[in-house]
């Protein structure tokens, strides 16, 4: 399938990555790359890349992709480079599942003291693919510490091939294309940035995660709307707008003025298919840069955001 360059885009299938993480945006996909308009002409940057969810939908020519987790950008940048190919990948799951099957538990625990050593980025897919709920949480040493989903069968022959399959998907997504991947603070990032680039933002939310990739501070959440104003180029940026029990002040503090877009969904609460809360999920892009009808934000006042700060750590 070619894709063109630029945005917006109908995606009719969302690309999945091998990788799951907190604040993943595989539901927001088709609404991210339907309400932004962009040249495809420069570069398509993203600070805040987790899963890679969005990159490897809009598929860009060029592209400048970063995250504070190096666990992440190794393992990208390797099957990028091509140092690890979906083969090892379904040699090596499909070894390591059958010691998992064998030993349970005590065997994901000693892989998950094994990558706490080495960070070998196996043992990260092998980890991520089979902890509790699929989520990707460091302590405050930066070890991995999520735990088991207590499956011991969990690296069956049809899960190992979808996880190869997504592994090959994205590296052929990734083959011919310039490509630059970089671990660090999202700062570093936009710097040169020009007019003809595009940058995404999905930053942690605030106060949220006491993850050790995952902190986020009022002074971030000022510098990072400072620093996104001044840019030369357009940009979007990803953020929760209300839930079942508050509105975000955020938004109307930090972003007004931004062109919004909102979309809603559901979210499961634990297993029983009928516990359902309602999440709006909002799409913040700098005036001109949005695809369709226009809509801005409005600011709040800034004693209503200090009350709702008040509220939200009480
Ligand atoms: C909400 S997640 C991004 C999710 C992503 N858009 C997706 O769909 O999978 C935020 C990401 O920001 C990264 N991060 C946190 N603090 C950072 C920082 N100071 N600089 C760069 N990345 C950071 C985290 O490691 C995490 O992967």
């Amino acid at each position: 399938m070619i894709v063109l360059p630029g945005l917006p885009r109908t995606v009719k299938q969302v690309i999945v990555p091998p990788i799951k993480c907190q604040g993943i945006k595989t539901k927001l996909v088709k609404f991210i790359l339907s309400n932004v308009s962009w040249n495809g002409k420069g570069r398509w940057i993203e600070p805040f890349l987790g899963s890679g969810v969005v990159l490897f939908n809009v598929q860009p020519e060029r592209a400048l992709v970063n995250d504070i987790n190096p666990h992440i950008i190794r393992l990208y940048q390797m099957i990028y480079d091509g140092s690890l190919s979906p083969e090892e990948v379904r040699k090596y799951l499909t070894a390591e599942g059958k010691k998992l099957l064998v030993s349970g538990g005590d065997y994901y625990y000693a892989v998950r003291e094994r990558f706490n050593k080495g960070g070998d980025p196996l043992d990260f897919i092998f980890l991520n693919r089979s902890c509790f709920n699929g989520i990707m949480r460091f302590n405050s040493k930066g070890e991995f510490n999520v735990p088991f989903c207590r499956k011991p069968d969990r690296f069956r022959q049809a899960y190992v091939t979808k996880i190869v399959n997504q592994i090959s998907r994205i590296r052929k997504i990734m083959q011919g294309k310039d490509w630059a991947f970089r671990v660090g603070d999202w700062r570093d990032v936009l710097e040169n940035v020009t007019q003809d680039d595009f940058v995404y933002l999905d930053p942690p939310y605030i106060g949220r995660h006491t993850d050790y990739y995952q902190q986020w501070s009022e002074d971030d959440a000022a510098d990072l709307a400072m620093l996104a104003r001044n840019l030369p180029c357009g940009f979007a940026l990803s953020m929760w707008k209300e839930n079942k029990y508050r509105l975000n002040p955020h938004i109307a503090y930090y972003w007004d003025g931004l062109v919004e877009r909102t979309f809603t969904h559901f979210y499961h609460v634990g297993s029983t298919e009928n516990l359902r809360n309602l999440m709006e999920e909002a799409l913040l892009i700098k005036p001109g840069h949005e695809a369709g009808k226009v809509e801005t934000t409005k600011a709040a006042k800034p004693v209503q955001l200090a009350f709702a700060l008040h509220e939200q750590a009480g």
